[in-house]
């Protein structure tokens, strides 16, 4: 018997190797090349020649624009991250820690949805009695949401093509093998076929596709990156595993806008969605309290308010740490030495830590004044004064620039009895908002003087 021939496969950018190597030759990433068996080539030309129809050059201005007739998912906050809902032929990948609750909100969606629609549940994780002793936890045990158990790809298109259903989910992509390739279930090459095979069915039949997809423990969807450029929205479920709130986060979306947020309280009997989570992100305190300041940011079409908290403490070891929780690290180094520059205040024999408040992560450089005030309220061990909010970004020159959509921030923080904003110049509103006072700022040395002059002494 001849031996098996092996190659190497990098796992970011699919590029092969006959060795293995540290860095891949094709991305430069590290430490991304596994084992794979080559695959068999013949067959490819015909399976890529039915992957699309021919098409002819047409003048831009003679192409019909299609309006996608949405269906909602019978879940408010999975429709928001979405973009109002499902369009036919949609392809999406929802990814997420393990246990983090994708099959719940999936399997909850499906059994709303059933009623109106057929819909198809694909587990190939899960064995059928497992399913529905979760379904009974959701209280959905006399649901006639269809669900077949099965990881072979062929038979799930045959079933699909045979049922026709409107929705289909297909938990997980790592766990699906096709005959044509033979490498292991949830190998690059595996994962990467069945999920061009999947796309090619959900837009020849008009099924919108939900693809649940794992996450490596560098919090990527595991598989090949091209995973993300096949279909059309991908979406990420994020959350503390310590908190019950779970938010699911739209990365891209062919069919809607980025950065939409749906948020999810996990109860004993399933995902809930919550409609006005403004001020779920806040922690409770009696008094006020040093190193805590509250800031607005702005997810997708919704303000949120979040806490972020700072502690400043001698530092004991030769190199000071800088420790952040759902925010930047390398923003929080930059805003020290902002602070060191413009501001006279020195950090270097400091530890910082910083955290968003309720496992929320937030990437929007808006963040940068909330957490300079929260280092120096720490630092000078003296609370903020009580009502105040904070947003802008900080420039290296120490200048405090405009955040996108500032009114509407400002608006959901009087909603929420804030009475006192420390807001970049530019975002000053033209007509006051009642309840609440402005302080407008223009660089990092103005924020802090106002800060002085409002300290709770
Ligand atoms: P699951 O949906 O299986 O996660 P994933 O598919 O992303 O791996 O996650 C379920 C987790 O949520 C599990 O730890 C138990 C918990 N859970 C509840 O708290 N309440 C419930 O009603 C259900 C069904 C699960
Ligand atoms: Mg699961």
């Amino acid at each position: 018997m001849s031996k098996l021939k092996i190659q190497y496969t990098c796992t970011e950018c699919g590029s092969h190797s006959n060795k293995w190597q540290g860095q891949c030759v094709g991305c430069q990433a590290w430490n991304t090349l596994v084992e794979t068996i080559p695959e068999d080539t013949t067959s490819k030309t015909a399976r890529f020649a039915s992957l699309a129809p021919r098409s002819d050059i047409q003048a831009l201005s003679s192409i019909q624009a299609e309006e996608q007739p949405r269906f909602g998912t019978c879940i408010s906050e999975f429709d928001r991250v979405l973009g109002g809902g499902l369009v036919p032929g949609m392809v999406v990948l929802l990814g997420g820690d393990p246990g983090i609750g994708k099959s719940t909100l999936l399997l909850q969606s499906l059994g709303l949805q059933c009623k109106q629609q057929k819909v198809l549940y694909v587990s190939g994780e899960e064995s059928a009695g497992q399913i529905a002793l979760r379904a009974q936890r959701l209280g959905m045990e006399n649901s006639p949401m269809p669900v077949l158990t099965e990881i072979q790809l062929e038979i799930i298109i045959d079933v699909v093509q045979k049922h026709q259903p409107a929705v289909v989910v297909i938990d997980s992509i790592q766990t699906l093998y096709t005959a044509q390739q033979n490498s292991a279930p949830g190998s690059v090459s595996q994962v990467r076929e069945c999920a061009a095979q999947l796309t090619r069915v959900a837009k020849a039949n008009g099924v919108a596709m939900i693809l649940v997809g794992h996450v490596t423990k560098e919090g990527t969807l595991a598989g090949p990156r091209v995973l993300e450029h096949i279909v059309d929205t991908v979406l990420y479920f994020e959350g503390d595993s310590h908190s019950s709130f779970r938010l699911v986060r739209a990365i891209k979306n062919r069919f809607g806008a980025v950065n939409e947020l749906g948020v999810f309280g996990m109860t004993d009997r399933g995902l809930k969605g919550v409609s006005n989570p403004s001020a779920l992100f806040l922690s409770q305190h009696g008094q006020p309290v040093a190193g805590s300041c509250i800031m607005v940011t702005q997810e997708g079409t919704r303000p949120l308010l979040v806490e972020v908290q700072a502690l400043v403490d001698t530092s004991h070891v030769p190199t000071s740490r800088r420790l952040t929780v759902g925010l930047e690290q390398n923003r929080l180094a930059m805003l020290l030495a902002v602070l060191h520059r413009h501001a006279g205040l020195a950090f270097f024999d400091q530890d910082v830590f910083v955290n968003a408040v309720g496992g929320v992560r937030i990437t929007e450089p808006a963040a940068d004044l909330a957490i300079v005030l929260a280092m120096v309220s720490s630092l000078k061990n003296r609370p903020l004064p009580k009502g105040l909010v904070a947003f802008g970004e900080i420039g290296l020159s120490g200048e405090v620039r405009p955040a996108p959509r500032g009114q509407e921030r400002l608006k959901e923080a009087a909603k929420l009895g804030f009475s006192t904003a420390i807001i970049p110049a530019a975002n000053a509103p033209k007509q006051a908002i009642e309840g609440l006072t402005i302080i407008p700022v223009e660089r990092i040395e103005a924020a802090l003087h106002a800060l002085r002059s409002a300290f709770v002494s």
